[in-house]
C-alpha cells in the first residue's frame, strides 16, 4: 500500500494507476508520484491478476517495480509503449512541463517519446502561469568539458549550479552525466529556449517537455481531475 493515502499526490498516482489495462507495456517514471503510482499498480497486479510490462526509467524505479513483483522490460526490448505514466515539476496552461529535479530527464523523455499515450500526475502547486519562475530548469549534460557547457547556457543568460555531493564530486545521472539546474532572466516561448539549448555543444537533454503531455491528472485534498489536454503532440 502506498504510505501516505489519501494525500492530493497519491490521489494522482492512485488515478494514474487506474488507467493501466492488461496487456499493456507502460512506462514506470522516475520521483515520488511515480514511486507511489507504481505501488498503486503492483497491488493491481497482484489483486487483479494484472498483465503489465513496466519500462523504468530510472535505476530507482525498476528496483521499486521489481521488489514489488511488477515484470520489468529495458526500453528495447519493447517495440512500443502504450502508456507512460510519470510526474512533473511544473506545468503550464499549455501542458508543457519541467522535469528532472530528480535527475532521470533524459531517459523520462526517451520513454516518454516511445510512448502512445502520455499522462502526467500532480498535485495542484505544480500548475503555474509561466515554467521556471519557481523551479530551475535542469539540463543533463556530458561530464566532458561540463564547465564549458556551463558557460555557453550562462551566456543564455542563466544563472547555472552544477548538482554537486557535499565533497564537491559531480552527482551523475543514471546515464552517468552532470545535471545543471538553470534559472533564466528573461522568460521567452519555451520552445525557443528548448531550441537554443539543445543546439549548445554537451547539452544530452532538457528538462522542457513539450508535447509530451495528452493527459494531465491533478491531485487534490478532496478529489481528482482528469484532463485530456488536447496539446499538439511531440512524435
Ligand atoms: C524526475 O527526474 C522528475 O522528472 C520527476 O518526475 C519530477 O521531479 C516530479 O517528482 P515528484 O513526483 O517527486 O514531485
Amino acid at each position: 500500500m502506498a504510505s501516505n493515502t489519501g494525500s492530493a499526490k497519491d490521489r494522482a498516482a492512485l488515478a494514474g494507476a487506474g488507467l493501466v489495462e492488461s496487456g499493456m507495456v507502460v512506462g514506470l517514471g522516475s520521483g515520488s508520484t511515480a514511486a507511489l503510482m507504481v505501488r498503486h499498480l503492483a497491488a493491481r497486479v497482484e489483486q487483479e491478476g494484472l498483465k503489465v510490462v513496466g519500462v523504468p526509467t530510472s535505476a530507482a524505479t525498476a528496483e521499486l517495480a521489481r521488489s514489488l513483483k511488477i515484470p520489468v522490460r529495458a526500453l528495447d526490448e519493447v517495440a512500443l509503449l502504450d502508456l507512460n505514466l510519470d510526474g512533473a515539476d511544473e506545468i503550464d496552461p499549455q501542458f508543457r512541463m519541467i522535469k528532472g529535479r530528480g535527475g532521470a530527464l533524459l531517459r523520462e523523455k526517451i520513454v516518454a517519446c516511445a510512448s502512445a499515450r502520455r499522462v502526467t500526475m500532480v498535485t495542484a502547486e505544480k500548475l503555474v502561469e509561466r515554467l521556471g519562475r519557481t523551479a530551475p530548469i535542469p539540463i543533463e549534460v556530458s561530464t566532458f568539458g561540463v564547465k564549458h557547457t556551463e558557460r555557453l547556457i550562462q551566456r543564455l543568460g542563466a544563472s547555472t549550479s552544477i548538482r554537486c555531493h557535499a565533497d564537491g564530486s559531480l552527482i551523475l545521472t543514471d546515464g552517468g552525466n552532470a545535471i545543471l539546474d538553470c534559472h533564466f532572466r528573461d522568460e521567452i516561448d519555451p520552445g525557443e529556449r528548448d531550441r537554443q539549448l539543445q543546439a549548445i555543444a554537451g547539452v544530452l537533454e532538457t528538462g522542457l517537455f513539450i508535447g509530451l503531455c495528452d493527459t494531465l491528472i491533478v491531485g487534490r485534498d478532496l478529489d481528482v481531475e482528469v484532463i485530456t489536454t488536447g496539446a499538439e503532440r511531440r512524435p
